[in-house]
């Protein structure tokens, strides 16, 4: 299972702790669903809740509507402006709102949140997954510095949100939520090096895409693999492998 569809599970789970998807009437929002990773993992737990999922980007839904998963419906929908739900004529006080891996992808990261908990219910049950650290990202820019040490590297997030459970709670107790839960959790990527090598120079991994054009208009695209691919090399060689660590945040709207 991959890592993102491991981590929506158990944000699943610890959200059931807090709203059980099996109440009367329940909905749930699965905000910025890409292709269904977290939908699925609902559907996994509740085989009736429904669920509505919404991405900003109609490819996406398109693939997630081929899955045919049964009580889904798809819209798309900027997680910065909730309001098309409503002119839809879509009921927006959702039991259960969930996103997993957005909101840092959006402009303004608090907003995304904020438009969250106003269309939860009073008493609904909140789920957020998002990224601290993508080890390949830290490699690929460390390399890059190694080759320019006033190389500026790329954001992968067009925003930030905080990276520690503090600030986290303290951000989420000042959008109004309360019952606030959040742990970290590291995954070790088990794929063999080849494959990363390739996932970095072939996967349109944002941050890697954008440094590779850059090392390729400067002509030394040789030269960031070579750095690249040793400090890889070194790393797997003592046994380490790259890793992910993301946070997952539960709480409640009052
Ligand atoms: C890394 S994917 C995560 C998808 C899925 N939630 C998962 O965990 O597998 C990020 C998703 O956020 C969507 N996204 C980015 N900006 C968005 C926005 N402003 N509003 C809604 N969705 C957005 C992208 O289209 C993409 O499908």
């Amino acid at each position: 299972m991959k890592t993102t569809a491991k981590a929506a599970l158990r944000l699943i789970q610890e959200l059931e702790t807090l709203k059980p998807l099996s109440i009367a009437n329940g909905i749930v929002l699965d905000n910025g669903c890409g292709t269904g990773a977290t939908a699925m993992a609902v559907r996994y737990q509740s085989a009736d809740i429904p669920i509505l999922a919404t991405d900003i980007s109609p490819g996406m839904l398109d693939i997630l509507d081929k899955r045919e998963i049964p009580g889904i419906r798809t819209r798309v929908a900027d997680a910065l402006d909730l309001s098309v739900l409503e002119e839809d004529g879509v009921d927006n006080h959702f039991s259960h709102v969930l996103s997993t891996f957005m909101i840092q992808f959006t402009p303004d990261a608090t907003k995304a949140v904020a438009e969250m908990y106003r269309v939860l219910q009073p008493g609904g049950a909140f789920g957020l997954a998002t990224w601290i650290e993508v080890e390949i990202v830290t490699k690929i820019n460390e390399a890059g510095k190694a080759l320019e040490p006033q190389w500026k590297a790329p954001n992968m997030f067009a925003s930030n949100w905080p990276t520690t459970v503090s600030e986290v709670q303290v951000k989420m107790e000042e959008l109004g939520f309360v019952d606030i839960h959040t742990n970290v959790t590291r995954a070790d990527l088990d794929s063999p090096l080849e494959l990363l090598l390739d996932y970095t120079y072939n996967g349109n991994h944002p941050s890697a895409v954008e440094q590779i054009r850059y090392w390729e208009e400067q002509g030394r695209l040789k030269d960031f693999k070579a750095v690249y691919e040793r400090s890889l090399g070194n790393l797997y060689a003592k046994g380490h492998r790259l890793s992910l660590r993301y946070m997952l945040t539960t709480a409640r709207k009052p």
